[in-house]
């Protein structure tokens, strides 16, 4: 089986991407591009001026943009209002950092939490590479999480850490839509995970990177909104919602750590110190355009992104109706799941799927996967494969599946030549 080093995985997907332009990537888990001619130079153009002359104190001069700026950012308000609009968090202004992007929200959490040799962040397994990635650039410890029941493992992950005279500081979690199975936490294990991290005095890293995008109904409150203790710190993005160009997210705070506001307070000072010597400040320029758009929709995405959810849905049945068909001869052998939102879908393979297998798809079937092994800290995840449909046509997922589907059936028959 051959396997990639983690942060390697970015860097071979490109390649690939670029050595095989005509096959059709499922790999990419990047927003549609489909909808960025409402993004057009001059509708930005119209949203920095926009918030420029939205000020109290009269119209604000691009030359104070231009500088560098304050670094906890300068539209912490209307991220705030969207959130608590949004996703029902109780974000205050002065209690939410705005950062270049949820990548380094986790970059400086991670870092700032984890800052003792012996603190350790859990992770479920397999999970998204970039939070894997920034443990490792802060050399923090980290610790994959059992399959499972999530609450038993962090129950069985906490008392084992203990017990190895570590500490379990942090919890990283995609409750919606995670990137890469597209499965949702339920309300009751967020509820136990939240008691459970009070009991062991554990912050959860709550990254909503996709949680507006949900297609089928109720969305489930963020831990963040259910959170009674102190627990949870909310971690958000305006790149699949806006675009990634913008680089614009931000770390919500709850109003005290385990109940303490001194802890609280002191976290808040290392994230804004530390961002300080990291990038100095998100892009006002950026954070001014986010903040006209936040402005002219009145502080609530759902209107804008509908659009894109309607999208992302088609494609979603499109691929589940085409792995249907497509895998129907395999029932019982080829396992799917079913995503009610986000980017992407989980396929279950019964042979291992490696990097030579993506080459070998991409050179003889035209179609670019993910193998969810490079999600994975051990080789729990070698006959899984991580399918994104959200920057791919109709069309192109059909066309992709199918290929896929012939590559599957062509493994399946060889191992029973073999
Ligand atoms: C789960 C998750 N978190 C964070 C990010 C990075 O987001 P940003 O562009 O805001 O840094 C991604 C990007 O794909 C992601 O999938």
């Amino acid at each position: 089986m051959v396997s990639l080093a983690q942060s390697d995985v970015m860097n071979f997907l490109n390649e690939i991407a670029s050595e095989y332009p005509e096959a059709i990537s499922l790999a990419a888990g990047r927003p549609t591009e489909r909808l960025f001619d409402r993004l057009s130079p001059q509708r930005l153009a119209e949203a920095l001026g926009e918030y420029q002359s939205s000020s109290a104190k009269g119209p604000l001069r691009i030359d104070d943009l231009l500088q560098y700026g304050r670094t906890a950012g300068v539209i912490p308000d209307l991220i705030a209002a969207q959130l608590r609009t949004d996703q029902m968090v109780a974000a205050r202004p002065n209690e939410l950092l705005v950062t270049s992007g949820c990548q380094e929200a986790l970059m400086l959490c991670l870092a700032s939490i984890c800052g003792e040799p012996n603190d350790i962040l859990l992770l479920p397994n397999p999970t998204y590479v970039g939070a894997v990635g920034a443990a490792q650039a802060c050399q923090v410890r980290t610790w994959p999480l059992e399959p499972g029941d999530l609450p038993e493992a962090i129950e069985k992950a906490a008392v084992q850490i203990g017990k190895a005279g570590r500490v379990p500081k942090a919890l990283y979690l995609i409750p919606d839509f995670d990137n890469p199975t597209g499965n949702v936490i339920s309300e009751a294990k967020r509820r136990e995970i939240i008691e459970l991290c009070k009991r062991h005095r554990i912050l959860v890293l709550e990254d909503s990177a996709y949680s507006l995008f949900n297609f089928d109904g109720q969305s489930i409150l963020p831990m963040a909104a259910m959170d009674d203790a102190g627990c949870v710190i909310h971690l958000s993005t305006y790149s699949k919602t806006i675009c990634p160009g913008v680089r614009v997210g931000a770390a919500t705070l709850p109003e005290t750590l385990f109940g303490s506001r001194d802890d609280q307070l002191s976290l808040w000072k290392a994230l804004v110190q530390r961002k300080s010597y990291i990038t100095v400040n998100t892009s006002s320029i950026c954070q001014a355009i986010v903040g006209g758009l936040l402005l002219d929709q009145k502080c609530s995405l759902l209107n804008w992104i509908d659009p894109a959810l309607r999208v992302y849905r088609t494609n979603r049945d499109v691929m589940l109706k085409t792995i249907e068909r497509t895998f129907a001869p395999y029932a019982g052998v080829v396992g799917w799941n079913r995503p009610a939102g986000g980017f992407f879908l989980a396929l279950d393979l019964p042979f291992d799927f490696d990097v030579d297998a993506v080459v070998e798809c991409a050179t003889e079937y035209g179609v670019i996967v993910m193998p969810m092994a490079f999600f994975a800290f051990d080789d729990s995840q070698s006959r899984s494969v991580r399918l994104s449909f959200s920057a791919v046509t109709p069309d192109q997922i059909s066309t992709a599946v199918e290929a896929f589907g012939r590559y599957v059936a062509t493994r399946i028959s060889r191992r029973a030549v073999a």
